[in-house]
Formats: C-alpha cells, structure tokens, sequence
C-alpha cells in the first residue's frame, strides 16, 4: 500500500506472520480471521499478499499467465552474503523445474513427461507399495507400540519415490538430511548462524544430484534397459534438449526427490493421527475398508501435507476485490482455502462421508496440478488398509506433536501410536 494513504488492513493481517506459533500449530485456524473478514491481505511482516478463501485460491491457480509460478521454490528468507558465498562456491544451480517453469515451455514439458503417470503405469507400482508396507507392518506387529513415522511412514514412501524415479539408493540417512535442508532452505526460516549450514546442506545435495544424474545418464548414453521416470526425462532430454533442458534435469532431481516422498509421508502421517482421533471413524474404516478411498481425501482435505504454495503477479491483477501489484508475492494458504465454510458445509468437521472431500486444493489446481496425486493417493491408501486390517485396535499414544518450522510443508515429526499385542487379530484367529 502507498505511503500516506491509509493502510486498509487490519493490524492483526499487517503483522500475520507464517512462522509465528499460531500458524504452525494450526494454519487454518491461524487464518480463521482472514476467511472471515479480509480474505486478501497484505502482511508486512513476509512481504507476501496473503490468499484465504477457497475461491480466491482457485482463481490464483487457474490462471498461471497473471499468476506466475516462477516464485514457487524461491527461499523464502532470502540467503545471508556468507550463505551466498557457500552456494557460488560450490556451484550451487538450483532452477526451473516443472512446478515453477511458465508457459509455454511448462506445458511442453509437462506433455513429454507424463506417460510415467498413466493409470496402468501407476497400477504396476502398487504391489510393490503393499509389499513394503507389510514388511514395515511385519516388523512392529508384535511390538505393541511404534512412531509410525520413525518405522513406516518415511521409509515407505522414501522408497516408492526412488523407485518411480528410478533414483539408485545409496545411502538413505545422507538423503534424509538433504531433504531437511531443502526444505529448510525453500520454506523454511533460518537464523543467520544456521544459514550457512543450511546452504551447505543444500549445495551438497545439489552435487549429489548432479553425480547419481551423471552415472544415469551414462546408462541411458550406453543403452541400458533401465526403468524409472527420471530415465524418461533423460531420454527426453535426449531428444528435445531445448525443452527438457541439460538444467531441468539437475534441478528436478533435486526438487523431486523431496516432491515425491516427504509430501506423501507427512500427508499420511496427518491421515492417521485424524483418523485415530475420531475413533468412530476409524472403526467405520475397518468395518467396511471400501471407505478408505474417501477418507484418504478428506484427510488431504482436513490436514494437508501442503499448506501453502506461491505465485508472483505478472501485472496488476484483482483477487477478491484487491488489487495486488505487479510482482506481488502471492501465499495462498490451501489449509485456509480448505476449511472455508462457503465451499466446505461444517468445515472444521473430519468427516469421510462428505460428498465432496476431493475438492480439496492440497494438490493444487490447474496447469500446474501435483502430476503425483495418484501414486501419493494409492500409498496412504494402502498404508492404511494395512494398518485397519492388521492392527484396527491400535491407538495414538499421549504426546506432543512438533513440527519442523517452515510454511509450506506440514505433518507431524513423530506419531506414538501403541495397541496391545494379545488382541492382534492374526494371534486370535491366526
Ligand atoms: C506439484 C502437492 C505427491 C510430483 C505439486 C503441487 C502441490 C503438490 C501443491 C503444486 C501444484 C500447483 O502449482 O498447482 C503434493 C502432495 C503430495 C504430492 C500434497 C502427496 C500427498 C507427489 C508425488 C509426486 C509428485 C508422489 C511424484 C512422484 C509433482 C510434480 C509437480 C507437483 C512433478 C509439478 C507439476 C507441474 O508443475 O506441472 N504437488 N504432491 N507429487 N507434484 Fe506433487
């Protein structure tokens, strides 16, 4: 807002800040202000045009020409000069990939990448999704207490997205600590003293990447018969070296390995935790598993993995009566946009017999929308088929849940859940 006019928004939405308290325990109740009386606000504490409401939202994302995509992985704190210094010397080149590339080499990419996404490729992966899970569900079953996120629900969805990508896995608690950093680094707010090992965390996945891409790309050169769909961009990029660019590969490396897994991880450990908090939902789920497919969706709906996403104004543009400048930093909250009550009958309610649950915008919308959703929605599916079947009378421990401080990202660090062991319907009836 120009200086001297009086500024139209309220105190409270002029100092909203993502990284306070409110917002991370609970974004949508964080912006219940915002819904209610002023959907599109400026915070001067981010710098960011804030998006509230379910329309609103959609709208941003509908148009991806006046709402550019180009800011969607930019850190949102900006890197101090000793931070800039380890990314220049480490030749750190993090850029476009698919979900912050505009139009319209966006779509072109997007078109010759995604036969890996087909209804029959997808289907092929989920014995393999349902195998993992067992040997996870095998491992605690006699245990009686668990962190489901520590012994499942990392390492499940870890594992699919290596596959899928065809990404060979050499050393999985070094990738853990890159995923951290990453995230971090995009979302997340560094203090000056950690920005450095933040940008040395991130510098090291980069090369990371640019090394398993090295020793892929010499399969791929050689002929070899391999599988996965970073294979396929290779190949593409084989073939259309100006649309699927030597730099895409590189950076979509980096971002996928995050955009794959941990997104699906945090997504189902908020699944369970809803869901064993309303018991009688629960039970209904194990009675009858043909509802899990629904209550996947409300869960994504109610407590997303992906709260926030951003885009930047390309002109002046209108959003719910405001006009946001050109190259205004937009954060559309999608947790907010979920629990709005024009869209949502009883919003704050989980309930996994709502007619329409899959409207949700945790995966986004439009041109842009997560070309994953399926393979995230078949693993929390069977993750929790196997969990009713196996263990329905397991409970959540007592606990505090914690999150690791970004703005985007969201699930639990640990879920305590235990059962008693003597009740295990395979002891009963084995
Ligand atoms: C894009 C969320 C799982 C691959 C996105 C976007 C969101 C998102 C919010 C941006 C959408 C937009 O701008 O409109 C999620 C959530 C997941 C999930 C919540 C799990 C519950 C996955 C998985 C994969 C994946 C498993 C890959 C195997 C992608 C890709 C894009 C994307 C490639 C970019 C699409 C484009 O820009 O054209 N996802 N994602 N995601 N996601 Fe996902």
């Amino acid at each position: 807002p120009a200086k001297g006019k009086s500024c139209p928004f309220s105190a409270q939405a002029r100092s909203f800040d993502p990284f306070g308290p409110a917002y991370q325990q609970d974004p949508s109740e964080a912006l219940r202000f915002s819904r209610d009386s002023e959907p599109v606000f400026y915070s001067e504490a981010m710098g960011y045009w804030v998006v509230s409401r379910y329309d609103d939202i959609k709208a941003v994302f509908r148009d991806n020409i006046t709402f550019s995509p180009a800011n969607a992985l930019e850190k949102i704190t900006p890197a101090t000069p000793e931070a800039m210094d380890v990314l220049k010397r480490e030749g750190y080149g993090m850029n476009r990939t698919l979900v912050n590339e505009d139009e319209p080499v966006h779509m072109a990419r997007r078109r010759a990448l995604l036969d890996a996404f087909a209804p029959e490729a997808l289907a092929e992966h989920a014995p393999m999704v349902r195998r993992l899970v067992r040997e996870k569900m095998d491992a605690i079953i006699d245990r009686g207490q668990s962190d489901l996120v520590e012994d499942m629900l990392w390492d499940v969805p870890f594992t699919v997205a290596m596959q899928f990508l065809g990404v060979p896995v050499d050393d999985i608690d070094r990738l853990r600590s890159f995923s951290v950093a990453h995230t971090v680094n995009t979302w997340g707010r560094p203090t000056p003293e950690q920005q450095v090992a933040v940008a040395e965390g991130v510098a090291k996945f980069w090369n990371y990447c640019g090394e398993v891409l090295a020793r892929m790309s010499a399969q791929v050169d050689a002929g070899e018969d391999v599988q996965g769909w970073m294979y396929d961009m290779i190949r593409q990029n084989r073939v259309m070296p100006d649309i699927v660019t030597d730099n895409y590969l590189h950076s979509m490396m980096m971002a996928i390995i995050v955009a794959a897994h941990e997104t699906t991880a945090l997504a189902s450990a908020n699944a369970l935790r809803q869901l064993l908090t309303h018991r009688h939902q629960w039970q209904a789920i194990c009675d009858d598993p043909a509802l899990i497919p629904a209550a996947v969706e409300e869960c994504l709906r109610h407590s997303g993995s992906m709260v926030a996403w951003r885009r930047i104004t390309t002109k002046d543009a209108e959003v719910g009566g405001v006009t946001i400048p050109k190259g205004g930093r937009i954060l559309m909250v999608m947790a907010s946009g979920n629990h709005d009550p024009r869209h949502f009958e009883n919003p704050d309610q989980l309930d996994i017999w709502r007619d329409n649950s899959a409207d949700h915008l945790t995966f986004g919308y439009g041109a842009h929308q997560c070309m994953g959703k399926n393979i995230g929605r078949m693993e929390m599916a069977i993750i929790i088929e196997e969990i009713s079947r196996r263990i329905p009378h397991i409970e959540l421990a007592d606990q505090d849940f914690t999150y690791l401080p970004n703005i985007s990202l969201r699930g639990p660090e640990a879920l305590h859940v235990r059962w008693d062991v003597t009740q295990n319907p395979e002891r009963r009836d084995p």
